[in-house]
């Protein structure tokens, strides 16, 4: 088969694609030939040695997309050779083989159908990123509807973020710096969008909410972006810090937290279990079914295109960039 090699960690820049041979199905595993892979930010990361996991090289690259079961593994009930499949998060491009491939070996409780009314490219992308915004938005128990701040709004977990906290029938303000991608975010939920390079964006969500503030603020990009998040927040106001885009938060007053209690808590989508994935994502399935909202993808390029792809989504995409492997 054909795949998309990592040889070393020194980055996205040194993947190539390469003749390899193809996957070995184990005990509980399926043979998947892959149709559409998605990109994700912590594929670049893993690359660059900034991610915990190392794994040996060469490694194939690629956690989320949809393809179709060609081959069963011994132990395997419950699957049929020639259904579509979502490769939900598991060890799949992190510890073991990616999507960057035309054929993946998984374990079958990391396989969930493609649900009704989506297609095979709204499929693709949506595992990582709708898990990650439910872990967000769900962490911190029982939320009364409320108002949720989402930073980095137009990345696969902002989308998947508004969508679902529309869903829950909270209010939703998202922070994007390109004025036409605060337009689409608005068209996909979002009540308010601010642009985080304008400094008057804190006093202005404030003035417009008020007397309100915001209750829980998902944070995909770090840097001197969170301590104006943390302003913004009402008493026992939290944060999902999910990510960290624009680096480190250079100057950061513990005192900000003190007297409206506010908590900060850390994101890790890969800290569910197999089981905690498998049930959390029937609840967003099921919350979008509701609202009626679907993946977002931003563009689709071919399988020969990875790199130009990697370069879309550093660009700052809207939704998921994806690579078509086979159509
Ligand atoms: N903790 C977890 O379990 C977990 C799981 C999944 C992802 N993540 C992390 O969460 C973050 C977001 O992931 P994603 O998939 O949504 O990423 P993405 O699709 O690349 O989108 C991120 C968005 O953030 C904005 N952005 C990008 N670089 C920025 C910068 N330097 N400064 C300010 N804004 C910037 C861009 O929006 P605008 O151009 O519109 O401003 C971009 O569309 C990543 O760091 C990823 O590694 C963590």
């Amino acid at each position: 088969m054909k795949a998309w090699l990592l040889d070393t960690f020194s980055g996205i820049g040194s993947i190539h694609l390469a003749e390899v041979p193809d996957p070995i199905v184990g005990e509980g595993e399926v043979l998947v030939e892959m149709r559409y892979a998605a990109l994700n930010p912590a594929d670049r990361y893993l690359a660059e040695k900034q991610y915990p996991a190392k794994p040996p090289l060469p490694h194939i690259l690629g956690r989320d997309g949809v393809g179709i079961v060609r081959r069963i593994g011994h132990g395997v009930k419950g699957i049929q050779v020639g259904q579509e499949c979502i490769i939900l998060r598991s060890e799949i491009g992190v510890n073991r083989a990616g999507t960057f491939a035309q054929l993946v070996a998984v374990p079958v409780e990391s396989l969930a159908a493609v649900p009704g009314q989506w297609t095979a490219t709204q499929a693709a992308g949506a595992a990582l990123v709708y898990l990650t915004a439910y872990q967000a938005l769900t962490q911190w128990g029982e939320l009364p509807e409320g108002v949720i701040l989402i930073t980095g709004a137009s990345g696969g977990v902002g989308v998947a973020s508004i969508q679902l906290a529309r869903a829950m029938g909270h209010t939703v303000v998202a922070l994007s710096r390109s004025r036409a991608k605060r337009d689409e975010l608005q068209k996909l939920g979002a009540q308010f969008t601010y642009d985080p390079a304008d400094p008057q964006w804190p006093d202005e969500l404030k003035k417009t909410i008020s007397p309100r503030r915001v209750d829980l603020a998902i944070d995909n990009i770090g840097g001197d972006l969170l301590p104006m998040v943390i302003n913004t927040l009402g008493d026992h106001g939290r944060v999902s810090l999910v990510g960290r885009l624009a680096g480190p938060v250079p100057q950061f007053n513990t005192a900000t937290l003190f007297f409206r209690r506010l908590r900060l808590g850390g994101v890790a989508v890969g800290a569910y279990t197999a089981t905690e994935t498998t049930a959390a994502w029937r609840e967003v399935v099921a919350l979008l079914a509701k609202s009626g909202a679907k993946p977002v993808v931003d563009r689709v390029f071919d399988f020969e295109q990875l790199p130009n792809a990697f370069d879309r989504l550093a660009q700052g995409p809207l939704g998921k960039v994806l690579l078509k492997i086979r159509d």
